[in-house]
């Protein structure tokens, strides 16, 4: 199974992103690395222009959408796991989801994720591949792809589609920690994170070779974030942030 179905990501994500310090209770000193979620989009996205079409690809649970959503934009939130769509889909509806947070072995506390203080109208949630978007999706003022690329198995293929997914002028904003892994991205497909010809490639040298044709890097930035297992096991990763503007009129 997709472990993106799972029961334990699901819990997971859903802390991640909806958690409050309380409840995801991290070790002194990682405070720092919380609220990623809110983050990449407060952090990473900058004004957008009145009526502003957005699109989380990757959305997980949805909150970077929602925070999307509070900038004024209409924004759609696409992702894979079907799951993870019900959970953001349900927390739009209904303004609350109901979830497990895993403490230790078999127990656990109960929780409710609540959605962000925005016009759930302005917000829709898909299921999709960012590999293989609709063709009718039309083009956003900024789209946002965290820690997205190193989940799929042809980052690449989704990267030929950004350009025509970015209005002139608009933003694409790519985090990730660049954990590449064989069991989601055969070796072939890495972005960076390898040596040719005797010289190390890393990831953002990947990224330019296909983006820079049709944007500018405007900023890079390293973005912490902390993703709680149980009580007594947190990952702490530290994405790199791209940020770019669609040049205008190519
Ligand atoms: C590491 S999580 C990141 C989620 C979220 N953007 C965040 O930063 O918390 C990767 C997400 O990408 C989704 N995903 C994996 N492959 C995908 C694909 N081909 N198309 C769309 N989403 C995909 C997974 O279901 C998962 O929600």
């Amino acid at each position: 199974m997709n472990s993106y179905e799972s029961d334990k990501l699901l819990g997971e994500y859903l802390l991640f992103h909806y958690g409050s310090a309380a409840e995801i209770a991290p070790p002194p000193g990682v405070e720092y690395a919380l609220d990623y979620a809110v983050r990449c989009v407060t952090e990473c996205v900058g004004a957008l222009p009145t009526g502003a079409r957005a699109l989380d690809l990757g959305c997980a649970v949805g909150r970077s959408t929602f925070e999307l959503a509070r900038l004024g934009a209409t924004a759609t939130g696409i992702d894979f796991s079907h799951r993870f769509i019900d959970a953001a889909e349900t927390i739009r509806r209904d303004g609350t989801f109901g979830y497990y947070r895993a403490d230790e072995g078999a127990l656990t506390t109960r929780l409710v994720a609540r959605r962000p203080d925005v016009d759930p109208a302005r917000v829709s949630f898909e299921v999709g591949d960012a590999m293989a978007l609709r063709d009718d999706l039309g083009d956003f003022d900024v789209v946002l792809a965290a820690n997205l690329i190193d989940r799929l198995a042809a980052p690449a293929r989704f990267l030929v589609r950004v350009p025509s997914l970015v209005k002139p002028g608009g933003q694409l904003v790519i985090t990730s920690p660049y954990t590449w892994l064989a069991e989601f991205t055969p070796w072939t497909k890495w972005l960076g994170g390898f040596e040719r010809h005797d010289l190390r490639v890393a990831t953002l040298d990947g990224l330019r070779a296909v983006l820079d044709p049709h944007f500018d890097l405007v900023a890079v930035k390293d973005l912490p974030f902390l993703i709680r297992e149980h009580a007594r096991k947190f990952q702490l990763s530290i994405a790199q942030a791209s940020i770019w503007r669609r040049h205008d009129g190519d």
